[in-house]
């Protein structure tokens, strides 16, 4: 297939991009460039790489290809909070013009970065496809908005699929430190300690993101009416644990101490997720990794790359500290998200 994948330069994209050339497709990607240069080892090539904003794409740009699948988006609850509107204009607005844009060219698949975070504020029982959204944050509510305006373009010749993510982990060329497991097991590794910031109790489903570029896979080849207008939890039930436990894994594995970060207390973000449709409607989705496997690779790249602290807590790595940076270089507006 020939397949746009937009946000291609962040961290899935630099992972899921080589999992779909090494499966046959001829990928393009479109990103705005944010993170270029915040490299974690050696970037994927050997494809056409746009520069641009998805909210300036049009039809014509995406004539000829049989699959949109589309990650770029604010990715993270902080910097929704710097500025609600302007997430809503990238991740929910941008999202469903991508999709009209992808209807109006002919593109027959539309597949969709959205996130387990739609489902917030869960309470105890593990929810599946079907359970209500009780989103937290302004990035939350940005994947339903967008859910729920992709999905009435659903037609005869237009099939949009929602993959619903778990929080990632592992490594990746454009690795994030702004995500659990990636963070404690870098903290580990430049301050010998795993330094939590919430008390450790809340819920929340991993997966990793080699595993999350196999579910995209999995549904880019499925049968058209095993993903029309369907919504994918993407992960593994064994991957829902309390970050305590992610805490003492990478403790175990790494050696360094558990220790709390001064006022930590409870996290809203508390979530469980049920992953029985994945594996029943699309049986090639087998996901490979484990959590304890993640946090060795994370540690051997830490230490292969020569991770620093700097880098680790700076623009290099944490999304949000980028695109402060972005902004006092004048470089990217906040209040639209645009470069000036
Ligand atoms: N990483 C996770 O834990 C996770 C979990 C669930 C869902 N997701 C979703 O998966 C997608 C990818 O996440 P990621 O972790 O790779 O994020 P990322 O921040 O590393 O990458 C996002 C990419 O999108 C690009 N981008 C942002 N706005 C753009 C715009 N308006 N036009 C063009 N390009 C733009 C950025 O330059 C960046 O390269 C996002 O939609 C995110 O919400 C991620």
């Amino acid at each position: 297939m020939r397949v746009l994948v937009d946000g291609d330069r962040g961290y899935i994209g630099a992972v899921l991009v080589p999992f779909l050339q090494e499966a046959g497709h001829e990928v393009v990607g479109l990103d705005a460039g944010w993170y270029d240069g915040c490299d974690f080892g050696p970037q994927p090539g050997g494809y056409e790489q746009r520069t641009g904003d998805i909210r300036d794409v049009v039809p014509a740009d995406l004539e000829g290809f049989d699959a949109v699948v589309h990650l770029a988006a604010i990715s993270n609850d902080p910097i929704g909070h710097l500025n609600p509107g302007a997430t809503y204009s990238v991740n929910a607005e941008g999202a469903v013009h991508m999709a009209r844009a992808a209807k109006a060219a002919g593109v027959e698949r539309f597949l969709f970065s959205s996130s387990c975070s739609l489902y917030g504020a869960g309470g105890d029982a593990p929810v599946a496809e079907d359970g209500d959204f009780n989103p937290v944050t302004p990035y939350g509510e940005s994947k339903v908005m967008a859910e729920q305006g992709i999905s009435p373009l659903a037609d005869a010749s237009f099939s949009p699929s929602y993959l619903r993510n778990a929080t990632a982990y592992g490594s990746s060329p454009r690795l994030r430190a702004d995500i659990v497991v990636n963070n404690l097991t870098g903290t580990a590794f430049t301050q010998g300690q795993v330094r939590l910031q919430s008390d450790g109790s809340p819920w929340r489903p991993l997966v990793h993101v080699e595993d999350i570029s196999r579910a995209f896979l999995a549904v880019l080849e499925a049968p058209r009416e095993a993903v029309h207008d369907q919504a994918f939890n993407v992960g593994r039930d064994e991957d829902v644990v309390q970050i305590r436990t992610i805490a003492e894994q990478v403790s175990e594995i790494t050696g360094a101490p558990v220790s709390f970060a001064a006022g930590a207390g409870p996290d809203a973000r508390n979530y469980q997720v049920d992953f029985t449709k994945i594996r029943s409607v699309l049986p090639a989705f087998a996901p490979q990794w484990t959590v304890p496997d993640g946090i060795r690779e994370i540690w051997r790249d830490a230490g292969e790359r020569g991770l620093t602290t700097d880098d680790f807590e700076g623009p290099r790595f944490v999304r949000l500290r980028k695109i402060q940076e972005l902004a006092s270089a004048g470089r990217l507006d906040l209040a639209t998200l645009r470069t000036p």
